[in-house]
């Protein structure tokens, strides 16, 4: 037999998945580890957690099925976008990794604005400065801990730094690279001009391949520690975003995902680069060559209910424990009882500020509407809706750089409620559907280290052979009529609110 391996690493965890060639889940493994907060706003992790993890399951799934390391032909690297990895001259961690979500580097943002002038920035990287993004963490460093840059030698993202570990080569590839925002995103490669006017040294980067490139092999050291055979190919990877589309088999105009996990994404692939002006969206290369992507997000999604459930819904979560379910089942359950509309509450997800439209790191989440007839169940209700609006916003402003949506496939933790699916059907107005796996990323990595290993001609082809859709939910006339109406009142609050966050 033959297998592929997915390795994701995300922010509270990393899963490795070992697939057949028809893109079964033969055995997967998945370790946590720690965020550290040190400051409001600030986010880090450890890149030695990432590793451990990683080892680990690695360790994990090959055990436990008895495969033959022989059998592995590939494994595709995926993980959370954005991360700063800086090495010494040794390859030693100088820091901790300062991660996607941390949001320290606003004076940073207006230093590559000036430097670079807004248009002149939006041409190269399709996108504005935003503190997510890899370029402004490099300048904080330098701004604020000289002593660590001087030494810095390798700037590396997540992913690549477990590739480093891995095969010992320097490596990333255009869709992960796409969010550093340091890439001529047409040409698909670093930007010199860019580099030149932000002062960033080339060689301290990687050099960038396409994402079903096999960049390196597994190497002896760590074959020993994770039970891989010398030599398995790596290939290329990609950026979480890019990968669980790919898992998702949005490879081609006109499908497009939505993915509800901590944060929400509305994902479409381009043939050719499309900017939107007001970089409301993000466009970045796609892991499929010579294709890129625009993505629209909400920074709190699936955390807006995981936080209305950890504050307020304790009896749901000992009720699910002692049947030993999910409580995320029963918050479904219960909001299913309320009808379109929420009684009239509004909620805005805005828990960590805003991207998709605002990009507004100010805004913050508010309930509108409260009446003393109004019930937590209503709130709920409104908890799920708001999220649904947000990704709405996505939606539109997708729609008018001239995508079309045919059909959107739901992925995610929240793609798993068929009622959050329905709302998005409705508010959407076109059919939501799901896909045979649930593993996303982790699979769509699987499949690229399948086109570079040489087991598909190439993704398409890869997407094809293994990706299935489910029975699609197509829009409810009553209900879409509803959230229409409404969808003009929640688009308002933000504009009343704006000056006062
Ligand atoms: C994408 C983004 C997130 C992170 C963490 O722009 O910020 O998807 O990659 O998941």
């Amino acid at each position: 037999m033959a297998f592929l391996i997915g390795i994701d690493i995300g922010t509270s965890g990393t899963k490795t998945v070992l697939f057949d060639l028809e893109g079964n889940t033969v055995a997967s493994a998945l370790r946590e580890y720690p965020l550290y907060q040190p400051q409001q706003g600030w986010a880090e992790q450890e890149p030695e957690d990432w590793w451990r993890a990683v080892c680990a399951t690695l360790l994990e799934v090959t055990g436990k099925v008895g495969v033959c390391a022989q059998e592995i032909k590939g494994i595709g690297l995926s993980g959370q976008m954005h991360g700063l990895v800086m090495l010494g001259a040794q390859g030693e961690v100088l820091r901790r990794s300062i991660i996607w979500c941390d949001q320290r580097t606003a004076q940073e943002c207006v230093e590559i604005t000036e430097k670079t002038g807004a248009r002149r920035l939006i041409e190269i990287t399709a996108n504005p400065a935003l503190t997510g993004f890899t370029a402004s963490k490099i300048l904080w460093v330098r701004n604020h801990e000289p002593q660590v840059y001087e030494q810095c030698r390798h700037i590396l993202l997540p992913k690549d730094y477990i590739r480093y570990r891995l095969t010992g080569e320097f490596a990333t590839e255009v869709s992960d690279a796409s969010g550093m925002q340091l890439l001529d995103i047409r040409r698909r490669d670093w930007s010199d001009e860019l580099l030149q006017t932000l002062g960033i040294d080339k060689s301290l980067l990687a050099p960038v391949h396409e994402s079903i490139e096999i960049t390196a092999c597994v190497s002896r050291e760590a074959a020993s520690l994770t039970g891989l055979r010398e030599g398995t190919p790596v290939a290329g990877g990609a950026g979480d975003q890019a990968a669980g589309a790919v898992g998702n088999g949005i490879v081609r105009e006109g499908v497009l995902s939505s993915t509800i996990g901590t944060s929400g994404v509305v994902f479409a692939h381009t043939d050719s680069p499309c900017i939107d002006p007001q970089g409301r969206i993000h466009t970045f290369c796609h892991a499929v060559p010579g294709a890129w992507h625009i993505m629209g997000v909400t920074q709190a999604a699936g955390l807006s209910l995981k936080w209305f459930r950890d504050n307020f819904c304790s009896n749901e979560k000992e009720t699910a424990a002692l049947l030993g379910i999910d409580p995320y089942v029963l918050l479904d359950k219960e909001a299913g009882l309320v009808p379109a509309g929420a009684s009239g509450i509004f909620y805005l997800p805005y828990l960590m500020g805003e991207r998709t439209p605002h990009l507004d790191p100010d805004a913050r989440g508010v309930f509108f509407g409260l009446s003393a007839i109004h019930t937590r169940r209503d709130m709920l209700r409104a908890v799920m809706e708001g999220v649904a609006y947000s990704l709405r916003d996505c939606m539109e402003v997708i729609r008018q750089t001239g995508v079309t949506a045919g059909e959107v496939r739901a992925s995610g933790g929240g793609g798993r409620s068929a009622l959050w699916r329905q709302m998005q059907a409705d508010m959407f107005g076109c059919p939501v559907c799901t896909v045979n796996s649930s593993e996303g990323g982790a699979l769509g990595v699987a499949l690229l280290a399948g086109v570079g290993a040489g087991v598909w001609a190439d993704v398409r082809q890869a997407c094809d052979a293994v990706i299935r859709t489910g029975a699609a939910q197509e829009p409810d006339a009553g209900a879409a009529g509803i959230y229409s109406a409404r969808y003009e009142t929640y688009r308002a609050l933000y504009g009343a609110l704006k000056d006062l966050f």
